[in-house]
């Protein structure tokens, strides 16, 4: 079997057991160079005309990284106060931040609106209340242009079953609202869903918007969204997602739309969040128990759900690596066992019926392709304080970008009598 923390590379100069005993584990580590990588070919898929990739920093919002985007000349795109706060502490300008919320408090539209960060609207009624606060304004509108993909139903965020978007049918609504606040609609965008790698759905989806666009007459921007998909079963070789190819197709989509407005030609925008990140950020977890239950073989580890809530919530699949004395083991024995972690719920698993080397306690678990919606979607779930994030800079070396954090941290909001 291969292993791709050391095919690749993953952990530069530093040994992951060493790192394990420093920064204790559970432990995401990144990879700089991986990243970067990934942020360079979104950056460069369109070239032939105007384009910008946002980074959809839900995947990972570690300052660290929000600020290698930065560097590589990608935009980005937030949900919340939050996200918009951390983009400009990272060093954002307000014209680079895209503000894409749903069902928002009037504070959250006003703090965009005072920081000048342009926001797409989720609903009609959001737009309203966006024109009573900033009549005169600029803004972008969320079209559900009813085509959706995804790898779980969860994550589809466009058709005809999620709650995202205004329907195209309501175009008309749109261009009342806009005209009641003298609003100017100079974007449009969408988002059909998450982790495809075959470009098929997203393609279909571009022309689609495309014509859609078609009704609208003063747009500086058109945003197709993100979703592009990166390989989760690499250790059994699955393809990656063809961006050469991708390129090609997307380009050619464009090609049509500008022919026909020569004189108009947009900023077209993507929001890719997962493919930037999710490669380059492995977890290491320690093994602490190992039984028998009813005929199954539990592998207990400290990567519970509270770490890594994907395979719980979406039964997705990351794979594992088994790594003993600093070292992936490759070779020898295997056998079929359930990885759990040491939350009190029995969808605390990392897999399930897994073939893997045979595990003893004290062996590291890495789980790969955790770099997004990892540390992002984890908890304090069962009072237990939230990892540390170390990166492997360009220089192959471990630098410690977010604390672990402390029993005091957590309870800090606590009121007591
Ligand atoms: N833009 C919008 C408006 C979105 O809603 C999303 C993701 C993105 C961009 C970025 O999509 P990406 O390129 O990362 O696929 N927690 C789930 C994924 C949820 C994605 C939701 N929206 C997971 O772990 O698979």
């Amino acid at each position: 079997m291969k292993s791709y923390v050391e095919e690749s590379g993953f952990f530069g100069k530093e040994n992951p057991e060493e790192l394990a005993e420093k920064y204790g584990t559970p432990l995401y580590v990144y990879n700089e160079d991986n990243i970067r990588q990934h942020m360079k070919k979104v950056a460069g898929v369109i070239n032939k005309y105007p384009y910008r990739a946002n980074y959809s920093m839900k995947a990972n919002s570690n300052l660290s990284i929000l600020k290698m985007a930065l560097e590589e000349g990608l935009n980005a795109d937030a949900m919340s106060i939050g996200e918009m706060i951390l983009l400009l502490k990272a060093g954002f300008p307000a014209d680079r931040i895209f503000f894409v919320p749903n069902n928002v408090a009037q504070e959250e539209l006003q703090f965009a609106i005072n920081h000048n960060i342009m926001t797409s609207l989720d609903s009609l009624e959001q737009l309203e209340l966006f024109g009573s606060l900033n009549p005169g304004g600029k803004c972008s509108v969320r079209i559900n242009p009813g085509i959706g993909a995804g790898h779980h139903e969860k994550v589809i965020t466009a058709g005809k079953k999620t709650k995202f978007g205004i329907e195209e049918h309501d175009v008309d609504a749109i261009f009342e609202i806009a005209r009641e606040y003298d609003l100017h609609i100079v974007e449009i965008n969408q988002h059909v869903g998450s982790q495809y790698l075959d470009p098929q759905p997203f393609l279909e989806a571009v022309e689609n918007f495309l014509r859609i666009a078609e009704k609208f007459d003063e747009l500086e921007y058109i945003d197709f969204g993100g979703g592009y998909g990166i390989p989760y079963h690499k250790l059994e070789d699955e393809a990656e997602f063809d961006m050469e190819d991708f390129s090609k197709r997307f380009t050619a989509l464009l090609d049509a739309y500008v022919e026909k407005h020569p004189d108009n030609i947009p900023l077209f925008k993507s929001e890719p969040g997962r493919y930037c990140v999710a490669e380059g950020g492995v977890i290491l977890g320690r093994v602490h128990a190992v039984k028998q239950n009813y005929g199954n073989k539990y592998i207990g580890t400290d990567i519970g759900m509270n770490v890594l809530a994907r395979p719980t919530l979406y039964d997705s699949w990351h794979d594992l690596e088994v790594l003993r004395d600093g070292k992936a083991v490759t070779e020898g024995e295997r056998e079929n066992v359930y990885v759990t972690g040491n939350i009190c719920e029995s969808g605390d698993l990392l897999c399930k019926d897994r073939n893997l080397p045979v595990i003893k306690r004290g062996d590291l678990i890495c789980v790969l392709d955790a770099g997004a919606y990892g540390f992002s979607m984890s908890s304090s779930h069962n009072s237990r304080p939230r990892p540390a994030e170390v990166l492997i800079t360009k220089e192959g070396t471990a630098k410690l970008i977010r604390k672990r954090e402390t029993y005091e941290y957590i309870f800090s909001n606590l009121v007591e009598d």
